[in-house]
This record gives structure tokens, C-alpha cells and sequence, in this order.
């Protein structure tokens, strides 16, 4: 596969973050681009701590296309919009911008690119009983997609209780019903009598911290028959591989890495990107993180 040379019709996307030495944002993009022959060029932009709003401005003076944006702007970066999804908005975190007349509309990919990543796997939320580890700015996507996709109950365990319950009104308040319940992580002893699909969105486990997991009790992990982690570095967590030994099956967040990257893609370019390129994708990821393909 070619790369696709660069002429004065190449158009720019890129990621706005501070770090992104490490992305694997390039990859997706520049390997979509690529494979469809498209003039589209996409660069890590390392932007400083205050220089976020001056990013966006220049950005839409040099005329890039569309901006990915991760760790630590996603929520800052809803003040320089011109335009905000109605999901994005509720789950407060923005990470791709889409140009348009006025300046960039704001979207959330990380929401819609875990449904998809679940579809993938056949995993499905409708009736679903879900737990959810965490209600940080990854787990507030997770929650508000289990209430959008009609999951029956959705149980939110938080080392912060207070910020679970929170998450749990607003969850509730969006859904027009009560389906979401807030608990500390101590008591999850009292989860309900229930097979559970486990949506791991904390940052415990992530390398180097690979031996940990927010909870070791294996009871626990008797309790669910999918454990899905949106932690993709290591690619086995300690989470999964506590699902795996109670029986159940696990997955890592490449992923939902990869889709979330798919849709932003798909939303710059007004295109929809097959399930064979999607696959071609992820081996390219897959290699670019040194896994075996
Ligand atoms: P992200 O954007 O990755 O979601 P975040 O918003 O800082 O990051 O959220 C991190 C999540 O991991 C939170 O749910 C956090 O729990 P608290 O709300 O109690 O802080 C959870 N978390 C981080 N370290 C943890 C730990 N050692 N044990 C349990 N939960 C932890």
C-alpha cells in the first residue's frame, strides 16, 4: 500500500493533545487514507497548556479539515466551538471537530466508536443488564451510550461515590427513565443477582501499572459473562484476564480506538469506510503496536 504524495490539494486533519508522541491516530487515518486514495494528510499537533484556543483559531485560518482532540482538552475545547453534537454536549467531552462555515462543530466518536466496537463483536446493550467501572470522562460516554441503546439497567461502580451518583441522575435524567443506579466500588457485594456485561473505564490498569485492577475478588467476575476494557495498552489487562478466568469473555479497547478514528474519519470526509477496510486498519494498528496480527 502506497502513501498517497502530497500536492497543493492535500487537505489537513490532525490531532490536538498534550502528549501525542504516542498516538496511534496517524495510523487509522493516514492508512484510511491510503487505501482509498484520498488526498489527506493527518499530523500530531502538540499543543501547550493555554495555547488551546489559539490551536483552534489557527487551525481554522490554515484551513484543516478536522481535528481529533484527546488528553487534557476534551472538555476545555467546548468553549472554542462553533457548534456542539447533542451527545457530546451531555457527555461534556468533545474529541473530533468537524469544519463547517462558522468555525468546527464538536463530536463525541469515543461514544458512537464503543458501540460499533461492540456491534463488531456482537455484543449487544438492548435489555442488557451493564456494569460500569469508573465515571471519569471515558465512563460518562459509556453510560450515556447504554442509556441511548436501551440497555435495561446499568449499574455504575465508582471508587468516588459521589461522582457515580451524579453521573447516574444525569444518565436518568437524559433516558426520561430510571435505569441507572450508582455504587461505591466496596460494595459491589450488593450488584444484584445478574450476568452482567462489565465495560471496564477506568484508568487502573494501564501500563505500566499492568498488574492491577479495581477489583481482584474473583466473586466478582463470577458475576459477568463479557468484560470489555477501553484500556488497550497492555492488550490482556489484569481485568480481562480476571473475566477470562471466571468464564467469561473479554476484549480489549483497540477496538473502539479503531472506530472511534473510522467515524471521525467518515464524518471529515462525508464517506462510510467498509468493513474490509476497517479490518485492513486494525492489522496495521495491531503491528504499529507491535502485537502479534
Ligand atoms: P478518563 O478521562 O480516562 O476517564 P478520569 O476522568 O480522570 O480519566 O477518570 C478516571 C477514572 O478512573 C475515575 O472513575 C477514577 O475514579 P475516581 O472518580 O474515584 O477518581 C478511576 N480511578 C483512577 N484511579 C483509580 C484507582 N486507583 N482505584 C479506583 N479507581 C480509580
Amino acid at each position: 500500500m502506497e502513501m498517497v504524495e502530497i500536492d497543493g490539494q492535500t487537505a489537513v486533519c490532525g490531532l490536538i493533545g498534550n502528549p501525542v508522541e504516542h498516538t496511534m491516530s496517524p495510523v487509522i487515518h493516514n492508512t484510511l487514507a491510503a487505501l482509498e486514495n484520498r488526498k489527506l494528510v493527518y499530523v500530531p499537533f502538540p499543543v501547550e497548556e493555554g495555547g488551546l484556543k489559539s490551536a483552534v483559531e489557527g487551525a481554522r485560518a490554515l484551513n484543516i479539515l478536522g481535528l481529533n482532540i484527546t488528553v487534557p482538552y476534551k472538555r476545555e475545547v467546548l468553549s472554542f466551538l462553533s457548534d456542539v453534537d447533542e451527545t457530546a454536549q451531555r457527555i461534556g467531552a468533545v474529541n473530533t471537530l468537524v469544519r463547517n462555515r462558522d468555525g468546527y462543530r464538536g463530536y463525541n466518536t469515543d461514544m458512537t466508536g464503543l458501540y460499533r466496537a461492540l456491534c463488531a463483536e456482537n455484543i449487544s446493550l438492548k435489555g442488557e443488564s451493564v456494569l460500569l467501572l469508573g465515571a471519569g470522562g471515558a465512563a460518562r460516554a459509556v453510560a450515556f451510550m447504554c442509556a441511548l441503546h436501551e440497555a435495561a439497567e446499568l449499574y455504575i461502580l465508582n471508587r468516588t461515590a459521589h461522582t457515580a451518583e451524579r453521573l447516574a441522575e444525569e444518565v436518568n435524567r437524559a433516558a426520561g427513565r430510571v435505569c441507572a443506579y450508582a455504587l461505591p466500588v466496596g460494595d459491589w457485594n450488593r450488584l444484584p443477582q445478574r450476568s452482567f456485561l462489565a465495560i471496564q473505564a477506568t484508568s487502573v490498569g494501564l501500563s505500566p501499572h499492568t498488574e492491577e485492577a479495581v477489583i481482584d475478588d474473583p466473586l466478582f467476575y463470577g458475576k459477568i459473562h463479557t468484560g470489555f476494557d477501553l484500556i488497550y495498552r497492555p492488550s490482556e489487562t489484569r481485568f480481562m484476564s480476571l473475566v477470562r478466568q471466571s468464564g467469561g469473555r473479554a476484549y480489549n479497547g483497540l477496538k473502539m480506538l479503531l472506530y472511534q478514528g473510522i467515524i471521525a474519519y467518515e464524518l471529515w470526509n462525508r464517506v462510510s469506510v467498509t468493513d474490509r477496510d476497517a479490518l485492513k486498519v486494525f492489522r496495521r494498528m495491531k503491528e504499529a503496536m507491535g502485537m502479534t496480527v
